[in-house]
C-alpha cells in the first residue's frame, strides 16, 4: 500500500511519518511537503534512510506536482496535513492560508478522484485532519461532530472551507473522504511560535514569557502521540463520510499552563538563574477575534472505534519541555532558521 502523507515535515505530520514507517514497513509512506518555514526534515533525521519513507518535495496547490505523485508512487490513501496553520501569522496573511489551506486541498481531492476513477473496487481513503478552531468559541459544554461551524480566524475559516470541500468531494463524487477535528497538540518538534515550546525556551533564555489577555483562554491539550494513534485507528477503521472529533478532555486556562511550565522548568533546572521561571509572565493585548475556550467531545471516536488517549498531561507536559531541554541543536537551529538549509545539505549535496 502507499500512503501518501502531505505535510510530513511538519509537527503533527513528521511525527505521524515516523509512526507509520515504523508501524507499517510492508506500506510505503510517501511523504509530500513543500517545507515552508514550518517543514523541517531534520525532524526526520532518524526515519530518513528507512526504505519504506520516501520524501518528495512538492506543494500541494500545483496541480502537476499533485498529480506527478499520485501517478509515480501508485497512491492508494491519502492523510491530508499540510496547511498553513499558525493563527498569529493568518491574521497578518490571511491570503497564503486561503492558498494553502482552501485551494491546495481542492488539488488534493481533485487529483485523488482523478486517479481512484479506475479503481473503485480497491479501499481508498481520504483523510482529511482538520482542527476543533472551526467549532469556534464554546462557554459550555463541548464540542459534538455535530457542532455547527463557526469559525473566528482567517486559519480556522481556511480549515472550514477545506471541509466543506471535503465532504462535497465525498457527498457529490462518493470519494472516501474522513474528517477528524483535533484538540491542540504538544508534543516534540513543534515550532517555537506555538505556545508550549515557545514559553519553554523563552524562560530557558530568560526571555519575557508573553501571555495574551489575562491568560483567560482555556484549550484543550493532546499529546502527538496519541493524535497519531487517533489518526491511525480512523484511517484504518474509519466509515468514510463520517467526520470524528479527536480529543483528551484535557483542558488549561493558558496562564495556568505557562506556570506548569515554569513549574517544571524550575524542577528541571535546579540551578538556574532565572527561578522561579514564572516571575519572567508578562501579560500582552490580546489577539484579535481569540476564542475563549475549546472543548473537545471525543465520544464518537472512543465508543465506535475504541481509541484512547495514554498519556497523563503531568507527565506528558514534563516529558516534552524536558524534550526541547534535551535538543537544544534542533531549538537552535530551528530558531536561527538554520534548518531550513537541511534538505540542501543532505538531499541536493549527495
Ligand atoms: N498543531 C495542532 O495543535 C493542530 C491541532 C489540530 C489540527 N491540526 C492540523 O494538523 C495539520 C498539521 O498541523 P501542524 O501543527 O503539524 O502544522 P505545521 O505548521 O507544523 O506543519 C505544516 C506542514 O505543511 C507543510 N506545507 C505547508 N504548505 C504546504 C504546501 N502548499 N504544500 C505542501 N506542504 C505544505 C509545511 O512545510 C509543514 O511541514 C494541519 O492541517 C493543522 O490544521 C493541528
Amino acid at each position: 500500500m502507499n500512503i501518501l502523507i502531505t505535510g510530513g515535515a511538519g509537527f503533527i505530520g513528521s511525527n505521524l511519518v515516523r509512526y507509520m514507517v515504523k508501524k507499517y514497513p510492508a506500506c510505503r509512506i510517501i511523504n509530500f511537503d513543500n517545507l515552508t518555514y514550518a517543514g523541517n526534515l531534520e525532524n526526520l533525521k532518524d526515519i530518513e534512510n528507512e526504505p519504506n519513507h520516501v520524501f518528495v518535495r512538492g506543494d500541494i496547490c500545483v496541480k502537476g506536482h499533485v498529480q506527478g505523485v499520485f501517478e509515480g508512487y501508485s497512491i492508494d490513501s491519502v492523510i491530508h496535513l499540510a496547511a498553513e496553520s499558525h493563527v498569529d501569522r493568518s491574521i497578518l496573511v490571511p491570503e497564503e492560508f486561503l492558498k494553502t489551506n482552501v485551494l491546495g486541498t481542492h488539488a488534493l481531492l481533485g487529483a485523488a478522484l482523478e486517479y481512484w476513477r479506475t479503481s473503485r473496487d480497491k479501499r481508498h481513503v481520504f483523510l482529511n485532519v482538520s482542527t476543533d478552531e472551526v467549532y469556534g468559541s464554546i462557554a459550555d459544554g463541548s464540542f459534538s461532530e455535530d457542532s455547527p461551524y463557526a469559525p473566528n480566524s482567517p486559519y480556522s475559516a481556511s480549515k472550514a472551507g477545506a471541509d466543506h470541500l471535503a465532504r462535497a468531494f465525498n457527498k457529490t463524487y462518493g470519494l472516501p473522504v474522513i474528517t477528524t477535528h483535533c484538540s491542540n497538540n504538544y508534543g516534540p518538534y513543534q515550532l517555537p511560535e506555538k505556545l508550549i515550546p515557545l514559553m519553554a525556551l523563552n524562560a530557558l533564555e530568560g526571555k519575557e514569557l508573553p501571555v495574551y489577555g489575562e491568560g483567560e483562554n482555556v484549550r484543550d491539550w493532546l499529546h502527538v502521540d496519541d493524535h497519531c494513534k487517533a489518526l491511525d485507528i480512523v484511517f484504518q477503521k474509519g466509515r468514510p463520510g463520517e467526520t470524528y472529533n479527536i480529543g483528551a478532555n484535557c483542558e488549561w486556562k493558558n496562564i495556568d499552563l505557562v506556570k506548569k511550565i515554569c513549574a517544571i522548568l524550575d524542577l528541571l533546572r535546579p540551578d538556574s538563574p532565572r527561578r522561579p521561571h514564572a516571575n519572567l509572565i508578562k501579560f500582552v493585548k490580546d489577539r484579535p477575534g481569540h476564542d475563549l475556550r475549546y472543548s473537545i467531545d471525543s465520544s464518537r471516536i472512543r465508543r465506535e472505534l475504541g481509541w484512547e488517549p495514554l498519556y497523563l498531561f503531568e507527565e506528558g507536559l514534563k516529558e516534552t519541555v524536558r524534550w526541547y531541554l534535551d535538543n537544544p541543536g534542533w531549538s537552535a537551529r530551528v530558531r536561527s532558521g538554520d534548518y531550513m538549509d537541511y534538505y540542501e545539505k543532505n538531499y541536493l549535496r549527495r
